[in-house]
């Protein structure tokens, strides 16, 4: 999709292009549709589950009480909203926040690959498991052996021509309901920074890549 105009016509027409899209049942009962948003030149982009009340309400994304966890996770390794592109695998709430189904992420999969292609993040954080099989397996990283096994271990995939390194997570509304959980995914946060400082370091795109290949960053 990019190539015609700049990134920011780009962008316009793709949240047009969310706003006005019927492919699935959540377009029923949307108040607001949830596109995204941040800088869309990011290095970092955050891939949620889906809009709850408040960012149906509001129009964007991680805006109620997980999104403040996740404002302050972003805190705690140096970086802030603006810096970071965050959208979800689905951009319309689902009803009494169910869980997105299988149909209506790929009926939103157009839109998600278009955002990353947009920005062209060198490295995207999978938040909770939908969000993490979603990238894994649909793009060349392997089998997805679910949350607890995956967070915090990096992976390579190509979406739409575009390498990026996956830093899976969980899902900071996880926390919420069991603090225990905080200081794991303050540790996969680490581990997002630690790989974003080497990304940042004398090694260029290609030194990367061989850097990830030669061995993998694992959780402590
Ligand atoms: N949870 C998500 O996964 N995404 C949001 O935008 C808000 C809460």
């Amino acid at each position: 999709m990019p190539g015609t105009g700049n990134k920011f016509e780009e962008w316009e027409r793709i949240v047009n292009a969310i706003k006005s899209c019927r492919k699935c049942r959540l377009a029923e009962n949307r108040r607001n549709a949830v596109p995204g948003e941040g800088n869309l030149d990011a290095a970092v982009l955050f891939l949620g589950e889906a809009p709850g009340r408040m960012e149906d309400l509001e129009g964007r994304p991680f805006v109620g009480a997980a999104g403040r966890l996740l404002n302050r996770l972003l805190e705690g390794i140096g970086l802030r909203r603006e810096d970071v592109f965050i959208t979800n695998v689905v951009k319309c709430r689902p009803p009494n926040n169910r869980d997105p189904k299988e149909d209506e992420i790929e009926a939103c999969r157009p839109f998600t690959e278009a955002i990353i292609r947009l920005v062209s993040p060198r490295i995207i954080v999978t938040l909770g498991n939908h969000a993490g099989k979603f990238l894994i397996e649909g793009y060349g990283g392997g089998r997805w052996r679910g949350i607890t096994a995956e967070h915090g271990r990096i992976r390579k995939v190509r979406v739409k021509g575009i390498d990026v390194i996956v830093v899976p997570t969980y899902h900071p509304a996880a926390a919420l309901y069991n603090p225990k959980l905080l200081p794991t995914i303050e540790n996969d946060f680490k581990i997002v920074k630690s790989v974003l400082e080497k990304e940042k370091g004398s090694r260029g795109e290609q030194g990367l890549l061989k850097w990830l290949r030669g061995g993998s960053l694992e959780r402590k």
